[in-house]
């Protein structure tokens, strides 16, 4: 049985899919705080299974018990987590509390049981401000907001959980630009403020939401002065958790694995790509530089094509045509 924290949520649900079609057996803990129950209906849609789901926070030590009292817990897929990096600036208490309080007690709880297995939800933000592309995952980590820090520190302890004991077995799986969404057009991002992230805004300006994109930034050195970005589609992202699964089931270790294509697109490529896809425009004006960015940010990708035997499948109009799919559909509810 697979502990799936955060399984509602915009990876979490992709991954808990990929999963049941493989037969997995799983739990999903999920406190709803960015997610919606009818996601659960939506997995039951698309797979014709439902997932046992506890509602609750992984901070709370009754329900962590109450399930791995339950249930025999094999390894626990840990997506739970705040993520929105100008928040995490605002509320920082909030973010450590959540992210690093949280994984602490899915720890105590896993180790009291004996389960000694995790899959970790890390993040490219760890290389900081790095600007030797591609990133390695043997560069130095370096972060620049409570967010991004509260993965760092994530790493460090999970680290130190196997330096103290050789059995754990943890991928920290450092993600790039996960954007796309299922083929279904069931699951996907959307977010209910406006967004802060590319691709659920241009997803809103293409169906009318919202007015007009602001391109942060044409001067960086980049192929068209627009920040780059290694997109990639969010089953590729949970293909490659159950791959990590496999691993952490067979090898013992802490690896730090980046998953990304390996490929940069630009914000004007993705936007070209996006309104292909989507067969509408996508009104843009260029203005200043978003504080924080870095012109280009891209994965290597050898670790997790050498050690999980993971490759991603899709390309960038793959993503956009199903991330303008999800969007349409949910834009028609409305
Ligand atoms: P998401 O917000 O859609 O999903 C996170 C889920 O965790 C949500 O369903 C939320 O309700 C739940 N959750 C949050 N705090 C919880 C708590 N205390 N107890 C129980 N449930 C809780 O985010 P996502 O995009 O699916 O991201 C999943 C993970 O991957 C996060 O840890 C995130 O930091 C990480 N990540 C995301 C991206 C990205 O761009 N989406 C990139 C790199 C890393
Ligand atoms: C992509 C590009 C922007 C919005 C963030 C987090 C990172 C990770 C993934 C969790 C950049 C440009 C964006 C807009 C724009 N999340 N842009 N107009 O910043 O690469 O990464 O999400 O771990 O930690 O920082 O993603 O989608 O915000 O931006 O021009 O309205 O699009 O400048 O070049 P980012 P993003």
């Amino acid at each position: 049985m697979i502990l799936v924290t955060g399984g509602l949520g915009y990876i979490g649900s992709h991954t808990v899919v990929e999963m049941v079609e493989k037969n997995e057996e799983l739990i999903i803990l999920d406190n709803l705080s960015n997610s919606k129950l009818q996601v659960l209906d939506k997995i039951h849609s698309i797979t014709e299974k439902r997932p046992a789901f506890y509602q609750g926070d992984i901070r709370d030590p009754d329900i962590l018990e109450k399930i791995f009292s339950n249930h025999a817990v094999e390894a626990v897929i840990h997506f739970a987590g705040l993520k929105a990096v100008g928040e995490s600036v605002n509320k920082p208490i909030y973010y450590y509390d959540n992210n690093i309080t949280g994984t602490l007690e899915v720890l105590k709880v896993m180790k009291k049981y004996g389960c000694k297995k995790m899959v970790f939800s890390s993040s490219a933000t760890v290389y900081g401000n790095n600007p030797q592309v591609p990133f390695r995952e043997d560069y130095d980590l370096s972060t620049t907001n409570p967010y991004g820090a509260s993965k760092r520190m994530i790493e460090d302890i999970l680290r130190d959980v196997y330096t103290a004991d050789p059995e754990w077995s943890i991928t920290l799986l450092r993600y790039f630009n996960p954007i796309g969404a299922h083929k279904s057009g069931l699951i996907g991002e959307d977010p209910n403020d406006i967004p802060n992230n590319l691709l659920p805004y241009v997803s809103k300006v293409a169906t009318g939401e919202l007015d007009c994109l602001c391109v942060f930034g044409d001067d960086y050195k980049t192929l068209d002065g627009t920040g780059v970005r290694d997109y990639i589609h969010v089953v590729d992202l949970a293909r490659g958790h159950l791959k990590a699964l496999d691993y952490v089931r067979n090898n013992a270790g802490a690896e730090a694995i980046n998953l990304g294509t390996g490929n940069g697109y630009s914000v004007l490529q993705v936007v070209k790509a996006y309104e292909k896809a989507s067969e509408r425009s996508v009104n843009y004006k260029i203005t200043s530089r978003r504080p924080g960015d870095i012109a280009s940010c891209y994965a290597c990708v050898e670790k997790a094509n050498r050690l999980l035997d993971w490759h991603a499948k899709y390309d960038l109009n793959q993503m956009c045509e199903d991330a303008w799919r999800f969007a349409y559909n949910e834009n028609e509810k409305k």
